[in-house]
């Protein structure tokens, strides 16, 4: 047919053993690239094998080992000119490359060996906003399949994945709280974001979302690399969005709020079900609801969107169509 072919939706460990894979290497550009940054966690956690991700337009220019890696491109188009031009790459060094894509039929689908769809249906606007949630899912799908965890925990987080609708609907039901907060961001010049673990890409593409469609400079931190630099610039004309997981990170990340809030940067923390010590010690609270250990990016990832969106209508931007941006990057 000229297309790749749609992967089967298990692939048992057994068949990465038998193909000899002992390590993963994700490629992809901006939002997809955060996604890959988030696959990564859910599967070192869930394959215990190390994962490397990598920035196409980087991934291009230097030396690669790739012996025993099992290689995955994501892009949302499927026509991201770096991201094409690193999985020919990859195939010339004898890899198998898994592609995950929105676009059926797009360049990316026809010349990588395998192809997952995350069929999240045509995304107009130029902010990947539904396309990355899709990509997370198609992720956390694929790291299932192929899990070496036990059938009650690979139960659980299925039962977990059924659940997501309805966390994102309960999102969505607490639009007006996001939307004061956002309307609030609008009136600042500059905001950091910060997560840990599996949150530190989400706060990544919190900054991006922000910045791309209201034109506020935003930064993405790991919420612990704040006192190596960015310290110098905390003040309160600087708000900080803090995403806060009940995860092993919990209290490490109540640290940073305290050091951040003792240098006059204004706090909204992203909270599980609006959890109490986290929400004495911020200025402000956005109650998320609670997704379950790994899929805490999914819930937080909605809020983050919103705020951006909310944000960039206060200061009248053309949401969909920021300035300077294209959907597809089809130049190096
Ligand atoms: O189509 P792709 O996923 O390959 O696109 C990659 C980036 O250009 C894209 O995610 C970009 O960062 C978005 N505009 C962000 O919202």
């Amino acid at each position: 047919m000229g297309y790749g072919h749609e992967i089967s939706p298990i692939i048992g460990l057994e068949s990465m053993r038998d193909a000899g894979i002992e390590a993963m290497l994700i490629v992809a550009c901006g939002t997809s690239y955060h996604a890959g940054l988030v696959g990564k966690c859910i599967f070192e956690e869930l394959l215990k094998i190390p994962v490397r991700v990598e920035l196409a337009s980087e991934f291009n220019y230097y030396p690669q080992t790739l012996a025993k890696t099992l290689s995955i491109v994501i892009t949302q188009s499927g026509e991201t000119a770096d991201t094409i031009k690193a999985t020919r790459r990859l195939q010339e060094k004898g890899c198998h490359v898994l592609a995950i894509t929105n676009v059926v039929g797009s360049t990316i689908s026809r010349i990588a060996d395998l192809t997952l769809y995350t069929q999240a249906g045509p995304e107009i606007s130029v902010a990947s906003t539904k396309s990355f949630i899709a990509q997370l899912v198609a992720l956390y799908w694929l790291a299932m399949s192929y899990s070496i965890s036990d059938v009650n925990r690979l139960a659980n987080m299925l039962m977990s994945i059924r659940q997501l609708p309805n966390i994102v609907q309960q999102v969505l039901d607490n639009q007006s709280s996001i939307k004061q907060y956002g309307e609030y961001l609008a009136g600042f010049n500059n905001v950091f974001f910060i997560g840990r673990d599996i949150n530190y890409p989400v706060a990544l593409e919190g900054a991006l979302k922000l910045k791309e469609v209201s034109y506020i400079h935003a930064e993405g931190y790991a919420a612990g690399e704040l006192k190596h630099g960015p310290f110098a610039l905390l003040d309160k004309d600087t708000p900080v969005i803090a995403i806060v997981a009940k995860d092993n990170t919990y209290e490490a990340m109540l640290n940073n709020i305290r050091e951040i809030k003792a240098r006059g940067a204004p706090v909204i923390a992203l909270v599980e079900n609006g959890n109490t010590p986290a929400s004495e010690i911020a200025d402000f609270i956005i109650s998320v609801p609670k997704a379950g250990l790994i899929f805490s990016p999914i819930a937080n990832s909605v809020v983050l969107q919103l705020l951006a969106y909310y944000a960039a209508e206060k200061r009248g931007c053309t949401i969909d169509f920021p300035r300077n941006l294209a959907k597809s990057v089809t130049v190096e």
